[in-house]
C-alpha cells in the first residue's frame, strides 16, 4: 500500500540529508516542517525554500521536545550530528538526539497517527565481522570507543522505534543509512569525500587513514532521498539497509578524486581513527525487493557533481 502524504515533519531539516529531503518532498507538493536546532546543520541549506507556501522551519532542540499544530502524515527523525568530527565534539548531545530526541519525535507521530521513519546508520553494524552486511547482522560495536555516542544512541533509537511499534501501535520504519555524499556537506565535516574534495581542490595532499585498503560504499544523495521518501510511502518496519553496494577502498576514493579534480595533490598516509570500520557494504536485498529500490547515479556522475558544488561553495566564501 502506498501512504498518501500531504504534509510531514522532517527533524534535522537544515542538515545535510534532511534539506534534501525537505526539497524532494517541496517538489512533490507535500508540505513540509523542518525542526532543527542549526547544532550542525546550516540555514543557507534551506534558503531556497524560505518563503514557499508548502514550507515552515521551526527552530527547536528535539531534545528538549517537540510541538506541531495541525495534521502530521509522517515524522522523519534525521536530527542527530552524524560526523565523527561532530559526534566527538558533541558526545552528550549526540546521545540526547538519539534517545530524548527519538522519544519526543515518536511521541509526535503517536499524538498525529502519523507514520514514523528513523535515520539509523550503517553504524549500528560496527565494525563488521560480516560482509556485506544484511539487515539481520546483529553488528559489532564497541559501546565505550569513541564512536560508541553515535552508535548505540542509533541502536538505542532502532529499539525504541521498536517498542513503540509493538506496544503503541505507531507505523515505523527504520532506515539504515549507508555512506552518502552530495552537495551541502560541510568541507570541514572530516568525513572522507568533503574532505578529499577540499584538500584536492587546494591542491593539498590527500589524507588518506591507514593503509587506505578500509574500503567503503558510497551513495549519491538523490538516491538514497528517493529510497527514503519510498519507505515513508510504504508500511515496511525494517530495519531496511538503503546504500550504494558499489564498494571501494578509501586509497581508490582519494584517488578517483584526484582524477576528476585534475588535480596535482598527492596522497599521504595518517593514523587511522580507533574503531574506524575495516569494510562496508549495504545488502540491498531487502530495499530492492520490499521498495523497488536501486540507486541510479554511478560514482562517477555523483562525485563530478559533488565537487561542482564544491567549487563554487569555496569560490563563494
Ligand atoms: N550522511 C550520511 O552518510 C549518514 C549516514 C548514516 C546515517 N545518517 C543519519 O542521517 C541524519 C542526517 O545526517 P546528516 O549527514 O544530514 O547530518 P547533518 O549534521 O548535516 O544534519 C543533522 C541535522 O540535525 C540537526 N540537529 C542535531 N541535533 C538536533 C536537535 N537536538 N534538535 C534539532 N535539530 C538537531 C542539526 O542542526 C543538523 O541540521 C542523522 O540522523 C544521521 O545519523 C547520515
Amino acid at each position: 500500500m502506498t501512504r498518501e502524504l500531504r504534509r510531514v515533519v522532517v527533524t534535522g531539516g537544515a542538515g545535510f540529508l534532511g534539506s534534501h529531503l525537505c526539497d524532494r518532498f517541496v517538489a512533490e507538493g507535500v508540505e513540509v516542517v523542518c525542526l532543527d536546532n542549526l547544532l550542525t546543520g546550516k540555514p543557507a541549506n534551506l534558503h531556497h525554500l524560505q518563503g514557499h507556501p508548502g514550507f515552515r522551519f521551526l527552530r527547536c532542540d528535539v531534545s528538549d521536545f517537540i510541538h506541531v499544530t495541525g495534521p502530521v502524515d509522517a515524522v522523519l527523525h534525521f536530527a542527530s550530528p552524524a560526523s565523527p568530527v561532530d559526534y566527538l565534539k558533541l558526545p552528550i548531545e549526540t546521545l540526547k538526539v538519539g534517545s530524548l530526541g527519538t522519544l519526543h519525535s515518536l511521541g509526535l507521530a503517536q499524538e498525529k497517527g502519523a507514520r514514523f521513519v528513523l535515520a539509523s546508520t550503517s553504524e549500528v553494524y560496527g565494525d563488521p565481522q560480516v560482509h556485506p552486511q544484511p539487515e539481520s547482522y546483529w553488528g559489532h560495536v564497541n559501546p565505550v570507543g569513541p564512536r560508541g555516542v553515535y552508535d548505540e544512541a542509533k541502536r538505542f533509537s532502532e529499539a525504541l522505534a521498536t517498542a513503540y511499534r509493538t506496544s503503541r501501535s505507531v507505523d515505523t520504519g527504520i532506515v539504515r543509512i549507508f555512506n552518502t555524499y552530495g552537495p551541502r556537506m560541510r568541507p570541514d565535516d572530516g568525513r572522507a569525500i568533503p574532505t578529499f574534495l577540499r584538500q584536492a581542490l587546494a591542491g593539498e595532499p590527500l589524507t588518506v587513514a591507514g593503509d587506505g585498503s578500509q574500503t567503503r560504499s558510497i551513495c549519491y544523495v538523490d538516491d538514497l532521498v528517493t529510497g527514503i521518501v519510498a519507505l515513508t510511502r510504504s508500511e515496511l518496519a525494517g530495519p531496511v539497509n538503503i546504500g550504494n553496494p558499489d564498494e571501494m577502498s578509501v586509497l581508490d576514493l582519494a584517488r578517483r578524486i584526484i582524477e576528476l579534480t585534475g588535480s596535482t595533490s598527492r596522497v599521504v598516509f595518517v593514523d587511522r581513527p580507533v574503531d574506524d570500520p575495516g569494510v562496508r557494504r549495504p545488502d540491498t536485498t531487502l530495499a530492492v525487493r520490499e521498495l523497488g529500490w536501486r540507486p541510479q547515479v554511478p560514482w562517477a556522475q555523483g562525485l563530478a557533481r559533488t565537487a561542482q558544488w564544491f567549487v563554487n561553495e569555496l569560490a563563494a566564501a
